[in-house]
């Protein structure tokens, strides 16, 4: 493999590659702003200059500069490198690079920091940034030095709402026309530019328009100040108070690889985050999925009701055993739900096989809009895992209905909270018995005789199997809410109190079982938060 030199350390890479990427790649910071893996190269920011030594027998390229000569007390002419971005620089087999290594860079790298923070507010206390942000980092590595300039810093718009989800700052930003890359690259709507020159610089929205595309929230993500704002998350949190579980979007069949960002001390989930997964969602999120972790806080059942009143653990689980007992096993039917992972799914399906119920339907949230960058227009993270499990025997959620229309189908045991479509709820007014293992009220839980309050997908470790059959791991962020519990623990409650054994007792079993091999090891449960790119 081709490589070059950094500093003192060897760096391989890939055809095609900048040094930025390939140091990256091998876990090397060069400092950066407007740089970003996902994003053509800008170059704009100067901060992740180096010193590219000349091949042997080359001169180098050098650059006439007046320097401050203490001793004479005055300017004088010198001679020094003329640094290039790595950003663009392509790798190159045996270049020699400095870049730490490097007094000329350390230099340019301070007189970057300085020049940013020039008319800067550093309004830090109050900024949602602060903690995560590039700015704030740099400085303390590269500058550290008090501001020079004691002028008015020049003032510009601020709170400028760009639409529903995004707020601008543009005294905080540093034109690294991120967000503008992602407007028009991820998005395909170039809705977003920059006006004016030199400190008059800000960004804008195009005349006519807001800022209100699938993926605005990307633009908020991937500025490494606090010039863009989430309406949504802005003045929430600290987030040096958060801590991030590794998860598993459940918005659509896509299963973008996610952070789940919550406070361990009120066990209460602040945000998503994208999780860098090249199979899948690379770098983003779409703002429906972003957005999407408000559910675990809204509209939850969160304890046990029989017939719509407030019930105990144990009188729910006789009520709800009576019930299963009084239909025969032919005439009761297992619902599974693509929006509950493998576990909850296998756990039913192994309950509905010990009772010789052998009916299996499916449910799910209703389709929505797609496109082709990320979003499936399937809103449920598991709809391939669950026809899987089923060996492909789980029918549609409308066979259940005429099944119960048609009397062959007395009970059902159903997982899950959402109808494929909200016509498809008034057909479940006839379903006199049905046993529901819900996260959220809806028109499964409202129809039921017993429900059983099931964990949502932040508040358990489940696997889900996205579009294009890759089963991911998504780990526990909070701890269950109310009374709630996985709903593979109720199915093993309600097990026993029917008197039946499952092949199971613990998650790991129950993963071995249903899956044939255990899955791969959960990576840890919590990581620190930190900044896109
Ligand atoms: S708003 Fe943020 S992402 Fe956009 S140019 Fe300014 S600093 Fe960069
Ligand atoms: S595309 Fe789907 S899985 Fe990805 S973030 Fe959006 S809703 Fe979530
Ligand atoms: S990261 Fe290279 S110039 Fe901005």
């Amino acid at each position: 493999m081709p490589s070059f030199k950094l500093d003192d350390r060897e760096i391989p890479f890939e055809p095609g590659d900048t040094i930025i990427r390939a140091a990256q790649r091998v876990g090397v910071d060069i400092p950066h702003y407007c740089w970003h893996p996902g994003l053509s190269v800008a170059a704009n920011c100067r901060m992740c200059l180096v010193e590219l030594m000349p091949p042997p027998g080359r001169p180098a390229m050098l650059l006439d500069v007046l320097a401050w000569d203490s001793a004479q007390q005055a300017y004088v002419s010198q001679k020094k490198p003329k640094l290039q971005p790595a950003c663009q620089q392509a790798a190159a087999d045996g270049l020699v690079v400095k870049s730490q290594s490097s007094e000329h860079v350390v230099r340019a790298r301070a007189a970057v920091q300085e020049l940013l923070l020039l008319n800067h507010p550093v309004d830090c206390p109050i900024c949602d940034q602060a903690g995560e942000c590039r700015l704030q980092d740099y400085w303390l590595e590269h500058q550290a030095t008090k501001k020079r300039m004691r002028d008015e810093p020049i003032h510009k718009p601020k709170g400028v709402v760009f639409g529903p989800t995004i707020v601008y700052d543009a005294e905080r930003c540093i034109m690294c026309t991120r967000c503008i890359r992602v407007s028009e690259e991820l998005a395909k709507d170039p809705v977003l530019s920059l006006r004016e020159r030199g400190n008059l610089n800000e960004i804008t929205v195009a005349p006519g328009r807001q800022l209100d595309h699938a993926y605005t929230l990307m633009t908020e993500y991937v500025c490494p100040v606090g010039a863009l704002t989430s309406s949504d998350f802005r003045f929430k949190a600290r987030v040096w108070f958060l801590r991030s579980a590794r998860s598993t979007c459940v918005g659509c069949a896509t299963g973008c690889s996610s952070f789940t960002d919550f406070d361990p001390r009120n066990q209460k989930v602040y945000r998503y985050r994208p999780r860098e997964n090249p199979a899948v969602n690379k770098y983003w999120m779409c703002d429906e999925g972003m957005l999407d972790y408000q559910r675990i806080h809204h509209g939850r059942v969160l304890e046990a009701r029989v017939r719509g009143e407030g019930a105990t653990d144990l009188a729910a689980l006789a009520k709800a055993a009576d019930i299963i007992k009084q239909s025969a096993p032919q005439k009761t039917a297992v619902l599974l739900s693509a929006e509950h992972s493998n576990e909850d799914n296998a756990a039913l399906l192994d309950l509905g096989k010990a009772l010789g119920a052998l009916q299996v339907f499916h449910t799910g949230r209703p389709s929505g809009q797609g496109d082709d960058i990320l979003r499936s227009a399937d809103k449920n993270p598991n709809t391939a895992g669950v026809l899987a499990l089923s060996g492909g025997k789980a029918r549609p959620f409308a066979d259940l209905l005429a099944a119960v229309r048609d009397g062959k189908v007395s009970a059902i045991i159903a997982l899950g909270s959402s109808v494929p479509a909200p016509a498809d709820a008034d057909g479940l007014r006839e379903a006199k018995n049905l046993v529901a293992l819900s996260t959220h009220d809806g028109p499964i839980a409202d129809h039921a005789a017993v429900v059983l309050p099931a964990s949502s997908w932040a508040e358990a470790d489940g696997t889900f199997v996205n579009r294009d059959g890759l089963r991911q791991e998504s780990d526990r962020a909070i701890t269950p809410q109310g009374k709630s519990r996985p709903a593979y623990r109720w199915v093993l409650e309600l097990g026993k109190v029917l008197g039946l054994s499952l092949p199971w007792q613990k998650l790991s079993e129950l993963r071995a079982s249903s899956q044939g091999s255990a899955s791969a090891p959960s990576p840890s449960p919590s990581v620190a938060p930190g900044v896109s790119g």
